[in-house]
């Protein structure tokens, strides 16, 4: 198979786990990484033996680059992928696509506009795990999906982050933090979501560090969403950085014969557990699929793939836009008081081959 050339924007923590699985892919190459700080993309560039450290500037103006890996702060996402999509390039941003709904669907429009691809995070759903759990809904294992139940759960980040203001901030907060790894899962299993509503608050007004430094909350910091599915499914997903405790499941899906619990949708392998009607206890199932240890980045190589072979790619921008739209449009149904109707749609990706190997 042909490489494509990547070249990756923004070499700060996720930056080592892209660059180090993407050693391995047979469809692309990472030629050069670029970043604000040229400190950090030269020792990234020496690290990993990567033929290029760029100003961002000088990467997008490499016409050997074919795609660029946007991996910056979610603040300049949006702005990012724009300039590398003027440039001529492809596009694999982390999530999410964009902090405003209306960058996100520039991005997606421009990508086509342009005849280019776009592609983004969480390719969590590309792993072992999760590519179980929807062959066992497409093969029919619970019967039809009638209803799901999602919870992330936790206290926040500023006990442990090192620098954990931006999460309380606009663009911040549970959802769109953790939303994506979620939304991509009942999606990917439950196909598109037609409408949405929910309610948002702010349960604490200021965050206090371990060395007592106070962090104003500018965000809602609990969502309780609810997902109307275009099959008719209804699911609730929860999102919430106020609780100290609790013993809800990730995610489970609820069909007319059984009930499939899924994965961590923030990790690649397992447990899968399904339990039939008839059944007392809930059981393991062996998964089917591969790429169950932290494969951030498969996503990227199945639209390089993509791209070679002129195939849709599974990580794309129908599936980013639609979850940052639900992601917008609970907290805007819970400002006003309504449901919110998407206008996006996706087409469920594809199932990867038992065997794959990127
Ligand atoms: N850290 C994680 O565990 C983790 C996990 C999953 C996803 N992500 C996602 O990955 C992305 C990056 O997160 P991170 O933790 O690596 O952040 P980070 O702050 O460690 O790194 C971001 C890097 O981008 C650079 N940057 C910012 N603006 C830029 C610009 N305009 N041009 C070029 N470089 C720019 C910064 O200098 C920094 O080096 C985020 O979208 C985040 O949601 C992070």
């Amino acid at each position: 198979m042909s490489k494509l050339k990547v070249g990756v924007i923004g070499c700060g923590n996720i930056s080592t786990i892209y660059l180090t699985n993407c050693q391995h892919f047979q469809s692309l190459e990472i030629y050069a990484v670029s970043d604000l700080d040229m400190d950090k993309a030269r020792a990234k560039a020496e690290e990993f033996s990567v033929p290029k450290a760029y100003t961002v500037e000088e990467l997008l103006a490499d016409e050997a680059i074919d795609i660029v890996l946007n991996l910056t702060i979610p603040a300049v996402h949006g702005e990012v992928s724009l300039q590398a999509l003027e440039a001529g390039k492809h596009v694999y941003v982390e999530k999410p696509l964009a902090i405003s709904l209306e960058d996100g669907r520039k991005v997606a429009e421009t990508a086509k506009a342009k005849g280019l691809k776009v592609g983004g995070a969480p390719d969590t759903f590309l792993g072992g795990g999760i590519q179980t759990c929807i062959k066992l809904v497409e093969d029919g294992w619970i019967g039809r999906p009638v209803a799901a139940n999602a919870f992330f759960m936790s206290s926040g980040v500023e006990a442990w982050h090192p620098n954990p203001d931006f999460f309380y901030q606009v663009g911040g907060g549970p959802m769109f933090d953790m939303g994506p790894y979620y939304l991509t899962a009942l999606i990917t299993m439950m196909g598109t979501v037609k409408r949405v509503t929910g309610s948002a608050s702010t349960s604490f007004e200021e965050r206090e560090t371990p060395t007592g430094r106070k962090i104003p909350v500018a965000i809602p910091t609990h969502i309780a969403g609810v997902l109307d599915f275009e099959s008719g499914a209804v699911a609730s997903l929860v999102t919430s950085f106020d609780s100290w405790g609790n013993n809800l499941p990730r995610i489970e899906i609820y069909g007319e014969t059984g009930t499939l619990s899924v994965p961590d949708p923030n990790t690649f392998g397992g447990p899968v557990k399904f339990r039939r009607k008839e059944e007392k206890e809930f059981h393991d199932v062996p998964l089917t699929h591969g790429y169950t240890e932290n494969s951030r980045g498969i996503g990227l190589a199945d639209m390089a793939e993509s791209i070679i072979e002129d195939r849709p790619h599974r990580a794309n921008s129908d599936l980013t836009f639609h979850v940052l739209e639900i992601m917008h449009g609970i907290h805007i149904a819970s400002n006003e008081g309504r449901h919110y109707p998407l206008e996006g749609t996706v087409q469920r990706p594809e199932l990867l081959d038992m065997h794959k190997k990127f």
